[in-house]
């Protein structure tokens, strides 16, 4: 590959900011802009990046070598900086879920599609070894016929008081597996009932629980969480299985495989997701990031097509108004 993407990075929070070290230590990437409306975090990150430091997206977006973007910032601020890097004409790789709300995405959608660019959205199960793998062993020709699929995101009280209105539990954590669940089963979900619990006081739901029906006749079970104690091993739990007529698959991101054991208890380290190994942030986040980059110079397809992203949003929200009114709701596409 000879020639490199030049890239930028829209919100430098938590994920920005890891987007930011992936695309300066990518041999193909060029990072050469970096924004974020707190112009401390704009100048701290351009100055460990070398990139030009701004605090107004759109004066980003006006460079014209700028090629490419991944935009992190809060869902509900996606489509305003999505919308705008579309009509600048620039690539684009926005973080999940690709918008708060179905009305929201579905905007999004048309205006790239409007101006003609290229688009991805940062769905990193995609790029898990233990989700790829298990959508590979739920091929027909292995699986039969899906029968019912179960999947479980849980989380910590410090993640839901940390978000508090600017996402939810299902759009932040519950985006993955719903997707997870389309893509595996090779079918979309198309009727949902929820129900919800809100006793915590987090400013947010403590737990979702759901059944779900598949337009291929299985059926499914969601079980959120972020009720859990902060004390929570790797801050997270998730699983997933599927059934067949055939076989069956599984797995199990519990275990990350790795702990710390001092006086006071047994702390555990992130393996898979953005691990630091030898000074550079590997795993899922880096192989997404890798395709991105080579991808987009090679015009070749992403892994999964932006269409296939959106259609895990009015899942969303038909499950938050199952929650909402105790009835069964219809997903409207
Ligand atoms: N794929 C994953 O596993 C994963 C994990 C974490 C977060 N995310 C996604 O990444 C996105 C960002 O999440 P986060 O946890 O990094 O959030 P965050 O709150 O840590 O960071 C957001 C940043 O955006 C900045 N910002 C806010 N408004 C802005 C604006 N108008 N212009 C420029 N900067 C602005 C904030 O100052 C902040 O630094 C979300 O969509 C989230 O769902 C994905």
């Amino acid at each position: 590959m000879s020639r490199t993407l030049k890239t930028g990075v829209i919100g430098l929070g938590f994920f920005g900011s890891r987007h930011a070290r992936i695309y300066t230590d990518h041999p193909a990437a060029e990072l050469i802009a970096v924004c974020d409306s707190d112009p401390g975090r704009a100048a701290l990150v351009a100055g460990e990046t070398g990139a030009r430091g701004f605090d107004d997206l759109h004066a980003l977006l006006a460079l014209p070598e700028l090629e490419a973007v991944s935009i992190c910032l809060p869902d509900r601020l996606h489509e305003e900086a999505a919308l705008a890097a579309a009509a600048a004409g620039k690539t684009i790789l926005l973080e999940k879920p690709l918008a708060h709300d179905a009305a929201t995405a579905l905007r999004i959608v048309k205006a790239v599609e409007k101006n003609g660019v290229r688009f991805m959205v940062g769905h990193i199960l995609r790029f898990d070894p233990r989700y790829v793998q298990t959508f590979h062993a739920a091929a027909p020709e292995k699986l039969g016929t899906p029968v019912h699929l179960r999947a479980k995101r849980n989380g910590i009280r410090a993640t839901a008081k940390r978000l508090g209105a600017s996402s939810s539990i299902l759009f932040y954590m519950g985006v993955h597996d719903i997707d997870a669940m389309q893509w595996i089963a090779r079918s979309r979900i198309s009727r949902v009932y929820a129900q919800k619990v809100e006793l915590l006081g987090t400013g947010n739901e403590d737990a979702l629980y759901a059944v779900v029906n598949f337009e291929n006749g299985a059926i499914g079970n969601i079980d959120y969480s972020w009720a859990w104690p902060d004390g929570l091993m790797n801050g997270f739990r998730s699983t997933l299985e599927i059934v067949g007529t055939k076989s069956a698959a599984y797995l199990d991101c519990t275990d990350q495989g790795f702990y710390v054991v001092e006086e006071d208890g047994t702390s555990g380290g992130d393996t898979h997701l953005w691990p630091e190994i030898n000074g550079r942030i590997a795993g899922d986040l880096a192989d997404e990031l890798d395709h991105f980059v080579k991808a987009t110079l090679s015009g070749k397809p992403y892994v999964q097509h932006y269409r296939e992203a959106l259609d895990a949003i009015p899942v969303l929200d038909a499950l938050a108004r199952s929650a909402q009114t105790g009835v069964p709701v219809e997903v409207v596409r």
